[in-house]
């Protein structure tokens, strides 16, 4: 498969008006930014966009807002801007901001949560429209984003000729990366998968066992499997709506043996807060919640990284504001971090804990999506791409 390459560099952007789709979904506390890896990893276009003195309506999407909930306002990542050198104008709608971006003198428009207007979950072409007038070019850089159908991310592009739009340098830089995963592999290739959205996963897992050498299925993913296979799993986080599916893919993938499975527990007694213990097996008591993969499998899955060329790592495990919890994911990522594999880190909550592991610096590739990510390596064609002609 070739690179795709942004057309940003050849456009001629001086006084135009932009529309610049950007995935800045990053996680909130109180309003306040926790972790503001995907706001720096869209800086090069915005920077470029500035520099070449377009008109930039700059938009995301924040959260999963139910009802306009100011919290998820795009205003609570307005400092973060003024912080970092930009002269930001807010616009509260798509109307407020194509009026504001055509007197624009300095800086760039940042138009409210896309998500507090119905229209972008509906593939509305009343809100493609009105977005349309915002920027004459159309440029989406919301790697994160491209699975999905939003109407920023397919029906807005829609409306643009292919000259006039393009993705960003983030979309670039992220499928060159991702597609070292993708075209021919050096193997072995592993793939260490947790994390709770068994729904959004179970598709990946399917495509990666024919692309990958091993899975490592980690807390608290293959909590839904082993409670589908009948095994206790005590108070687990589990997705009764997947047990049919995943032991289907467990027999599917069961003469491969790609899929490997813990051997023990971390667990928390009684409730998330509770008591830290072990399991000496892969069974959870009643009264017991597994938090993380136990001792025997550290060192197991250890070994397993340690002879991979090629890894793949999304599978944050415990609770981060419990450091007892977080401490097997951190030595997984040491060892990946030290491995002589190419890696690569996906989805929010992995890409925090490498941070948080201290390993960021040490691992070849962070990648800013989550499902969008799973969805490229599985194989499936993004609709953002699509909608752009790429
Ligand atoms: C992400 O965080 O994975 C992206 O911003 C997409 O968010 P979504 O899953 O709410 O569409």
């Amino acid at each position: 498969m070739n690179a795709i390459t942004s057309s940003l560099r050849s456009m001629a952007l001086e006084n135009k008006t932009v529309f610049l789709r950007a995935d800045l979904n990053v996680p909130l506390s109180k309003r306040t930014i926790v972790n503001d890896f995907k706001l720096q990893a869209s800086r090069p276009t915005l920077d470029f966009l500035l520099q070449k003195r377009a008109k930039i309506v700059l938009a995301t999407h924040l959260g999963r807002p139910k009802n306009a909930e100011d919290e998820l306002s795009t205003k609570n990542l307005t400092n973060w801007f003024k912080q970092h050198g930009y002269i930001v104008t807010f616009a509260k709608n798509p109307q407020e901001a194509a009026q504001k971006v055509h007197r624009l003198k300095k800086g760039f428009i940042l138009l409210e949560n896309l998500r507090f207007f119905p229209g972008e979950k509906d593939q509305s072409s009343e809100f493609a429209k009105e977005l349309k007038e915002c920027g004459e070019i159309y440029v989406n850089d919301a790697f994160g984003t491209l699975h999905r159908n939003d109407t920023s991310i397919t029906s807005l592009p829609e409306l643009y000729e292919k000259k006039d739009k393009t993705i960003g340098f983030l979309v670039e830089k992220e499928i060159k990366h991702l597609q070292t995963l993708t075209n021919k592999p050096e193997k072995p290739y592993v793939v260490i998968l947790g994390g709770g959205k068994v729904s959004t996963k179970l598709p990946f897992i399917k495509a990666m066992l024919h692309k990958a050498d091993k899975i490592l299925l980690c807390p608290a993913l293959v909590f839904t499997l082993l409670k589908a296979l009948g095994k206790p799993v005590g108070k687990s986080l589990v997705d009764p709506a997947q047990f049919e599916a995943m032991k289907e893919l467990w027999q599917l993938s069961n003469s491969s043996q790609i899929i490997q499975l813990p051997t023990d527990y971390q667990i928390a007694l009684n409730s998330p807060e509770g008591n830290i213990s072990l399991t000496a097996d892969d069974e959870i008591p009643d009264n017991a919640l597994g938090t993380a993969i136990g001792p025997k499998s550290i060192i197991n899955f250890g070994e397993i990284i340690k002879q991979a060329k090629t890894i793949f790592f999304n599978a944050a495990m415990g609770f981060a504001n419990r450091p007892e919890t977080t401490q097997a994911t951190n030595l997984l990522l040491q060892t990946l971090a030290k491995s002589d594999a190419y890696t690569v880190v996906g989805g929010g909550d992995s890409v925090s804990a490498a941070f948080a592991a201290g390993v960021a610096g040490n691992i070849n590739f962070l990648s800013t999506g989550g499902g969008a990510t799973l969805a490229y390596l599985s194989g499936e064609k993004l609709p953002g791409l699509i909608a752009i002609g790429d």
